[in-house]
């Protein structure tokens, strides 16, 4: 798998070992840990980008299936720098599909449902509306959908596209510009003042990461496009209230020692979209996925672990 050092990619991994699987995790650590890849994983650190040392790897691995989660992963940094973004995450993934039609392997690819419908889009938002992306990282997903689904379509694999929601959970980090709720976690715990971008008023679809993990090995060797989210949208400012009440019960970190933080209220940053909810009937229906963890489960979950490792690191 690619990006399996990444926060999500890092909860493959242990479902596919706990599945009794070998796994071989490319990564190139520009933004994931190898201390979160478990030891009995190969790890390989590589640049998806550069085709020689992914096919090389890919011919010796000879993989059954490739997760491909390796991916430019900011729409801030994909701004700032749209070539590097256009790199990985599109000449890269056409990289993995290359490399996986060497070795006969189907490919579930990574895209995003959050960034890639726009504001206009009704809500949830079906597979079949036509996207509209506000920013290169929404682009090159989008244009990395396109070889995903043609190299489906003309060749003898097939691949499938998950898009998913604004996935959280245990191992995200909270020193990214994305991710508010290890964000928000990580300034509960740190009795640290953050920002609510779009005065909390935005909207995002949260899926936890157990839920996601699932629907990727769902879709393996499937050929189709499917929404991974929960068709349930959560305002920025219900976050972080929910967010702060787990924090105070919690015995972990500053807000639990009664600490009031407040947050300060800020604009919506270039490339950020006011609403996103996704409908998620289709996966239910071809992948019999359906999410299991509801937002104030996760929420919990995700406190309690992250406020674990703060208190490690
Ligand atoms: N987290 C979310 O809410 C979310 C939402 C929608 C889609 N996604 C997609 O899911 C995937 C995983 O996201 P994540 O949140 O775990 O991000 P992440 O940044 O934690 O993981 C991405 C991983 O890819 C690796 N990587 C980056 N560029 C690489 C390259 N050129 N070669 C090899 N490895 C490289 C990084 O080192 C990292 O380990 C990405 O494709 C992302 O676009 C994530």
């Amino acid at each position: 798998m690619t990006g399996g050092a990444g926060f999500i990619g890092s909860h493959v991994v242990d479902a596919l070992l706990g599945d009794g699987l070998q796994v071989a995790v490319i990564d190139d650590l520009s933004s994931g840990e190898e201390r979160r890849v478990a030891a009995e994983a190969e790890m390989c650190v590589v640049d998806i980008v550069d085709r020689t040392a992914l096919e090389a790897v890919v011919r010796r691995v000879k993989p059954r299936a490739i997760y491909h989660l390796a991916a430019q992963a900011s729409v801030v940094a994909s701004v700032e720098d749209p070539g590097r973004d256009c790199d990985v995450n599109v000449r890269g993934t056409l990289n993995v599909l290359e490399s996986a039609r060497l070795v006969g392997a189907p490919v579930v690819f990574t895209s995003t449902g959050g960034a890639l419908y726009g504001d206009a889009a009704p809500m949830p938002t079906p597979e079949d509306q036509i996207p509209a992306p506000l920013s290169p990282y929404g682009a090159s997903k989008w244009a990395a959908e396109a070889f995903v689904n043609t190299w489906s379509l003309s060749g003898e694999q097939s691949h499938s596209v998950c898009r998913l929601g604004n996935v959280y959970g245990p191992r995200q980090s909270p020193h990214g510009e994305a991710g508010v709720v290890a964000i928000f976690s990580y300034h509960l715990f740190a009795a640290r003042t953050p920002k609510l971008y779009g005065h909390g008023r935005p909207t995002r679809d949260y899926v936890y990461v157990a839920d996601v993990v699932s629907a990727l090995l769902a879709a393996s060797g499937r050929s189709g496009t499917y929404n991974i989210a929960t068709a349930s949208e959560t305002d920025v400012a219900t976050i972080w209230r929910v967010l702060q009440q787990v924090a105070e019960g919690s015995g972990h970190g500053a807000a639990a020692t009664g600490e009031r933080i407040e947050p300060e209220l800020a604009d919506l940053r270039p490339g950020e979209l006011q609403h996103s909810c996704l409908d998620v009937s289709l996966a239910a229906r071809e992948l019999g996925w359906r999410p299991a963890v509801n937002i104030d489960e996760g929420l919990r979950l995700t406190y309690e672990a992250l406020a674990e490792e703060f208190q490690a690191a």
